[in-house]
């Protein structure tokens, strides 16, 4: 029997369980919550769907009952306060470090060999948290940004190119952050042709900046930050894990030498398998982009130093 835990059922949380759901990705969900009755109610909405929809998955709810989550081969925490609008990630790191730390601790006394996402925010510093904290191997550690930020970069590219979303490829690396992604237009591609033949130079770039400020840009329509998408992104994630699908996908993850960097989880492409991240992928980057990459490391390790200011780490 397979089984995944979502801590967190607020938007991100519950969209994840529901789409892990409808899938059928997973025998068991469970969805764990701090606020007493939601996740709980979520579950019921959520199973009131099965005979309309024809699934089978088996979805519940508990209020801070770990030992509910006991087994679980993933678990995803989505646990934290998320933006308002004006407010970057990063500016969350006080409140959700320390939800994260003892969320994940919680998890691994009933599920120690569990592979575990990262979803809270700032996503990078929370995965390296979680890398830090728990002495968890590193293929078992991965943040969730990437894979939404490059399902952005499509979405955004589509949209230019006219075209369905599905004939697009594209990867976003480098940190989750407004000003720290770096979408990889140069390797983006139409039905296998670089998308340069398509679109000039300049709506590039701006596609590439639109999808910098995605996630803000969804947080000012919204009052808050979205989570259709961040939560499709995360099952993505637990789906290629689970099913050993052996994805490409740009997750948050150690890097111990790749790209030149250590100490430090950014978003780079891996595969993601049975074993969580089975391989790193080095990809080529040119001059430009190796200076980009850099300079997102650079940010992303300035907000993990504020983990030890706010005595997380
Ligand atoms: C976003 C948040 C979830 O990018 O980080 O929408």
């Amino acid at each position: 029997m397979s089984k995944v835990t979502v801590v967190g059922a607020g938007n991100v949380g519950a969209t994840c369980a529901n789409v892990l759901a409808f899938n059928e990705v997973a025998d068991q969900v469970v969805m764990l919550d701090v606020k007493e009755g939601v996740s709980e109610g979520k579950a019921m909405d959520m199973m009131q769907c099965a005979q309309l929809l024809g699934f089978d998955t088996n979805l519940v709810g508990c209020t801070n009952d770990y030992a509910q989550t006991a087994d679980s081969d993933v678990v995803v925490i989505t646990s934290g306060i998320p933006r308002k609008p004006g407010m970057t990630r990063e500016e969350l790191i006080g409140v959700n470090a320390g939800i994260v730390k003892s969320v994940a601790e919680n998890l691994l006394k009933y599920s120690p060999n569990a592979i575990i996402v990262v979803v809270s925010n700032p996503m990078d510093t929370m995965t390296y948290l979680a890398l830090k904290s728990l002495g968890v191997p590193k293929n078992r550690i991965i943040g969730m940004g990437g894979a939404l930020d490059s399902s952005r970069f499509k979405y955004f590219l589509s949209q230019e190119l006219g075209c369905n979303a599905n004939e697009v490829e594209g990867m976003v690396i480098g940190g989750h952050g407004d000003t720290t992604m770096i979408p990889l237009t140069r390797y983006a591609t139409y039905k296998g042709m670089p998308v340069s033949n398509f679109l000039s130079a300049d709506k590039l770039q701006e596609i590439s900046a639109a999808t910098m400020v995605g996630g803000a840009t969804l947080t000012k329509l919204l009052g808050t930050s979205a989570w259709y998408a961040p939560g499709a992104a995360s099952a993505f994630v637990v789906e290629s894990i689970l099913h050993d699908q052996k994805k490409m996908v740009p997750c948050s993850v150690s890097l111990e030498g790749e790209y030149g960097q250590q100490d430090i989880c950014i978003g780079v492409p891996v595969i993601l398998g049975k074993n969580g991240i089975e391989k790193i992928v080095e990809i080529e980057l040119n001059d430009e982009e190796r200076a980009l990459f850099e300079a997102s490391a650079k940010a992303v390790r300035a907000t993990n130093a504020a983990l030890t200011e706010v005595g997380a780490l």
